[in-house]
């Protein structure tokens, strides 16, 4: 054990991160909110505070409260009571906290548990990277040195000879808080790890509504909000993708919280595989919440001198209600996840013809629907499935990514150059995970497919995955993909991955690393986005899961934009760009304009609400642009040059929630407001008309009170505290019908 306490260094750094003697608090303080810690006489991290910022008093009395000592000494007898009651920061499998561990080993010996204690500190400038050996890539949040500070916290469990360093890094001017975890086998044993997740805050509070994304597929990150309740409530994913049924997403949040009032705790697991999110009300009625790799069949071998390193959490703090938590994770990902040359530009408007001829249609069909978008202003098409191997159906050629050439008459240059000749960009489907079994690929290589040597083989959407923990697939994959960039102007890549993972099992890992695949996979995954980025920076990548089934902040990391849900319906897509917009912002969101009866749902909207719905995420459209009515089509430019007006605005302003369907299905509202203030866009979506009410007043947000605005629509003029805190008359007709306001603030 260590208990090396004569060595403590005061130290003292703009986040306020400070250590005492004995028992030693650190404090993390960004002016705005605290974090809080220490680390006891007995080596225990025990976590004391996360909110608000706080004065300076001395915290220990925190941990001296309740009748038990405050920490046991050496094995006393009420070590037991102690583990199980007080908050740790990173609890430990098997030591008497009979709550959620965040770590979990399987020793030499066949022992589990561990017991790691404080051991020293260090702060760093900036946020360092996150590594994994043998991967180019770990995707997590950047920031340059001046913005954030990182506190690392080395732990050791002198038993199984581990070393744990957790990481936290404030952000200095907005309420992130990043944690992440590494352990390195410091002995000459192989141990292996169980579990091992990202972060546990202990709330001394049960007093929580939990806030979650899920859904199916079509229906993805529908908000749904309950009480906490004894036991523990979690979301997970076991699919090998983030999922369309539960996003790495949770905010605990105070019972009254809404949009401005009240407190919020979000967090987000950068991570795009198996998760799991859990809160947990104790015993004490207190909430211990952890998050981090699904520890359901994982297990990592750490030979002597290997680390393994968590994906990390995003938490971020708000004292202001629900809407403030939200934007704080927009500026945070648009700012500091975001990468590459399209993080912080307006966005070709596209047109996809998944919608619009799914796998029917040839080189003349593409042309004509390129020509005829083109002259209305469309500045990108993007080929879907279908355009490789011999693929008719989703039942062949994934993996054969060469052109279809009795389909693709004249081949692909000759198809990218006509559409570049109508002075439009050309984008391209690609599903680069999968194999079908009738391929030349699973032909040639029937070992690459994810499998268990000896069990049937599932199928799902008739494809197989393939074996990314392998650099040799990855490799090859990578080979044909580049065969096709470099020999066609290809500027935008829709990467597709659409079935979940059975069977899980490799042919190329040793037997002691089967259980690593699950998360192997994903890191290769990110290995191959990472170098296809970096081999072609000019490359904007849309990501996409069949529709949003890997919406996470791991893929935002390498696609400025992902695919929000194959539902492209203008009304349902209201509840999941609500749900979505809880911690992603608007400028990531794909959205299209498809044709109507809508495809997935059957209904009939107006063009124009599917345009105001559209608008606030990148944009685009899905369907036969030269079949759909002719007054659909007239509206195109009006649209398109709309997007180009507001899309700045959309992009890097602050979006305000103003209606929520979930409590009231009668109508939904937003409003995207300048940074400075000094403009903003109004839209309201009526969902079903209802006869003889008044017109109904929607207050606005996020205006400044004190500055006029006039209205383009009315011309009226109203100062901000008046159009927040009466509102405008919004009155529309008909059903699904909606209307959009720009507001400028104007000198009087
Ligand atoms: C699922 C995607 O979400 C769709 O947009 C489309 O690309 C299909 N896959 C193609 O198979």
């Amino acid at each position: 054990m260590i208990r090396n306490y004569e060595t403590v260094i005061p130290y003292k750094t703009w986040t306020g991160v400070e250590a005492e003697d004995k028992v030693r608090v650190f404090r993390m303080d960004n002016g705005s909110m605290t974090y809080a810690m220490a680390a006891s006489e007995e080596g225990f991290l025990m976590h004391i505070y996360y909110g608000k910022a706080l004065g300076d008093d001395d915290l220990t009395y925190v941990l001296k409260l309740n009748e038990a000592p405050f920490t046991p000494k050496g094995f006393a007898r009420e070590k037991g009571t102690f583990m199980d009651s007080k908050p740790f920061e990173f609890p430990c499998y098997g030591i008497g906290d009979y709550r959620e561990p965040c770590m979990m080993i399987l020793d030499d010996e066949g022992m589990s548990a561990c017991d790691l204690r404080f051991k020293s500190f260090r702060v760093e400038e900036g946020k360092p990277a996150l590594k994994q050996k043998g991967y180019t890539c770990f995707p997590a949040t950047f920031a340059e040195a001046s913005d954030c500070e990182t506190l690392v916290m080395v732990m050791e469990d002198d038993a199984a000879n581990l070393l744990v360093e957790l990481s936290y890094t404030m952000f200095k001017n907005s309420n992130v808080i990043t944690r992440s975890a590494k352990v390195w086998n410091k002995g000459y044993s192989d141990v292996r790890i169980s579990r091992m997740l990202s972060t546990c805050v202990d709330f001394d509070t049960d007093q929580f509504d939990m806030i979650t994304l899920n859904g199916s597929w079509a229906r993805e990150r529908v908000m749904e909000r309950a009480p906490l309740h004894h036991g523990k409530q979690s979301v997970d994913s076991m699919r090998g993708e983030s999922s369309h049924q539960n996003n790495p997403f949770v905010a605990l949040v105070s019972h009254k919280a809404d949009e401005t009032t009240g407190e919020a705790y979000g967090f987000n697991l950068v991570y795009s595989g198996n998760f799991m999110a859990q809160a947990e009300v104790t015993q004490h009625k207190k909430t211990r919440f952890v998050m981090g790799i699904n520890p359901m069949d994982f297990s990592w071998l750490l030979r002597p001198e290997e680390e393994f390193q968590t994906p990390e959490v995003v938490m971020v703090y708000s004292a202001n209600g629900i809407g403030e938590m939200s934007r704080t994770y927009h500026d945070l990902y648009r700012n500091h996840l975001i990468r590459g040359q399209w993080k912080d530009k307006k966005r070709p408007v596209l047109i996809n013809n998944w919608e619009a001829t799914y796998f029917n249609f040839d080189t003349d069909k593409i042309i004509a629907i390129a020509k005829q978008a083109s002259e209305l202003g469309v500045e990108m098409l993007v080929l879907d499935d279908g355009w490789f191997g011999h693929r008719d159906f989703d039942n062949s050629s994934l993996g054969d990514w060469y052109v279809y050439e009795s389909k693709v008459k004249g081949g692909l240059p000759h198809l990218v150059e006509e559409v570049n000749k109508l002075g439009m960009k050309f984008g391209l489907w690609f599903e680069p995970e999968m194999v079908s079994p009738d391929s030349d690929l699973y032909r040639e290589h029937p070992e690459w497919a994810i499998q268990i040597i000896g069990r049937s083989m599932t199928q799902s959407r008739e494809q197989y995955v393939l074996d990314y923990s392998n650099p040799e697939v990855r490799d090859y994959v990578y080979s044909m993909i580049r065969k096709i960039l470099d020999t066609a102007n290809v500027e935008y890549i829709k990467w597709d991955m659409n079935r979940q993972l059975t069977e899980v099992g490799s042919t190329s890992l040793h037997r002691k690393r089967q259980r690593e695949l699950w998360h192997r996979y994903v890191l290769g995954v990110y290995d191959l986005m990472n170098r296809l980025t970096t081999d072609y920076p000019y490359l904007l990548l849309e990501n996409c899961s069949g529709g949003g089934a890997r919406f996470d902040p791991g893929m935002l990391y390498f696609s400025p934009q992902i695919w929000t849900s194959d539902d492209t319906d203008a009304i349902e897509r209201l509840k999941i760009q609500y749900g979505t917009s809880l911690c992603y912002p608007a400028s990531c969101m794909g959205a299209h304009v498809s044709d109507c009866p809508n495809h997935t749902v059957g209904r009939t909207t107006p063009f124009a609400t599917r345009g105001d719905v559209a608008l606030v995420g990148t944009f685009g459209y899905e369907l036969d642009v030269t079949k759909i009515p002719q007054a659909d089509r007239d509206a195109i430019p009006g649209q398109i040059a709309k997007f180009h007006r507001f899309n700045p605005l959309v992009r890097t302003g602050d979006q305000y929630r103003i209606g929520n369907l979930f409590e009231n299905p009668d109508y939904d509202a937003w409003m995207f407001v300048a940074k400075d203030k000094s403009e903003a866009l109004f839209t309201f979506v009526q969902v079903l008309a209802k006869p003889n009410y008044p017109s109904k007043f929607i207050k606005m947000a996020g205006l400044c009170a004190e500055k006029k605005y006039q209205i383009e629509e009315t011309g009226q003029i109203l100062s901000g505290r008046t159009l927040m805190e009466i509102g405008l008359p919004i009155s529309v007709h008909g059903d699904f019908t909606s209307k959009t306001l720009y507001l400028k603030a104007v000198e009087e």
